[in-house]
């Protein structure tokens, strides 16, 4: 028998995985109440997480992220040992010794681009790239990444094609421009954000939601609409999903797990108007193991939740290992939480879960 490289075990009727730690390289764990109920889920199963920048007020200069690394750091349930990797919101007026000093003292990680007006909470970033070139030049010089939000806000163009259409106008002629910059373009989305990553050196990566390798268009809009799928950037039709699985299945260093983990509470994802996000903390583990399994690929799943991204950062893969064990029978998952007097509703990923992270 060939040995296995990931102590692949396979039973009668028991299955399980040992990999390395998995970390998140793209989490949003808000604030406050809901910052308390979501953070154990992740610090459960994860052992870092780029945290994104995007409250309100945006987390924008190195003390902005010290405080709220602080009130992170107080939710981190007892004897986990998580770890949060801090980002910067970019704005028109973002100071490059400000940012420089935070990456050198280790405190902040990366920076982040939304484009203002892309997505939740926005409204404070970026309208005019020029305006930011000076930071971004920064960045470069330090070999500080850059997250990039890859949407284009421009309302002649259909939200579908906002992605593709932000790789020509924007992320074209910034590799031009500055092409040592490292650049992560998060959730990627669609089979052309797969091509130009694939087009670019090593310092470009990309980062894969476990919802979009699971999800297409159609569980947002077939049917009814369904609010707890609508995410930003939107799912794509079914071609961009299966480029997107062959992606984070291939065990290509470029791509991996950024979980987008975006939890708002259900009166403002149920209503007239709602909000962008899908919150798979608790369960996105268990989804990949489903995911990787049927598509033949689970001595894989290291490489794309545990190693590429540390590999990309620059940083150690986790020297802790954790064990998915598959189950028979469907494992009941929790699907409404509690924060206060609301409920968080979590992902749904319209298959029975099989797989649990062992305690
Ligand atoms: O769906 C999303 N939710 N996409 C984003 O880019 C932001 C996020 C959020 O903060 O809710
Ligand atoms: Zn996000």
């Amino acid at each position: 028998m060939r040995p296995v490289r990931n102590r692949l075990c396979l039973g009668l009727d028991m299955k399980t995985l040992t990999i390395r730690q998995p970390d998140d390289w793209h989490l949003h764990l808000r604030d406050g109440a809901v910052l308390r109920a979501v953070l154990p889920h992740t610090a459960a199963h994860f052992a870092r997480a780029i945290v994104m920048p995007n409250l309100v007020p945006p987390v924008v200069t190195t003390r902005d992220a010290a405080a709220y690394r602080e009130r992170i750091m107080a939710a981190v349930p007892e004897g986990s040992g998580f770890t949060p990797l801090m980002t910067l919101y970019l704005t028109e007026t973002s100071q490059a010794d400000d940012i420089e000093s935070g990456f050198r003292d280790g405190l902040v990680t990366a920076v982040k681009l939304y484009p203002a007006g892309a997505t939740t909470n926005s409204q404070s970033g970026v309208t005019n790239i020029e305006a930011v070139y000076p930071v971004l030049e920064r960045m470069a010089a330090i070999g500080m990444p850059l997250c990039v939000h890859g949407e284009v806000t421009d309302p002649a163009i259909d939200i579908f094609d906002r992605e593709a259409v932000f790789i020509e106008r924007v992320l074209e002629p910034l590799r031009r421009r500055l092409p040592e910059l490292r650049i992560v373009m998060e959730h990627v989305t669609t089979s052309d954000g797969m091509d130009f990553v694939r087009s670019q050196g090593e310092n470009v990566g990309a980062t894969i939601t476990t919802h979009h390798l699971i999800i297409n268009r159609n569980a947002i809009l077939a049917g009814g609409i369904r609010p707890h799928y609508y995410c930003l950037p939107v799912a794509k039709r079914e071609t961009h999903r299966l480029a997107l699985r062959a992606a984070a299945i291939s065990g290509e260093g470029r791509f991996f797990l950024g979980t987008d983990s975006a939890p708002h509470v259900d009166p403002l994802k149920e209503c007239a108007c709602g909000c962008a996000g899908i919150f798979n903390a608790p369960n996105t583990l268990a989804c990949l193991a489903h995911v990787f399994e049927e598509e033949g690929a689970l001595e894989r799943l290291e490489a794309f939740v545990s190693l590429n991204g540390p590999a990309f950062y620059r940083l150690p893969p986790n020297e802790r290992r954790i064990t998915l064990r598959r189950y028979d029978e469907p494992v009941e998952n929790e699907r409404k939480m509690s924060v206060g007097e609301e409920t968080l509703t979590v992902f749904d990923p319209m298959f029975p879960i099989h797989w649990k992270v062992e305690e």
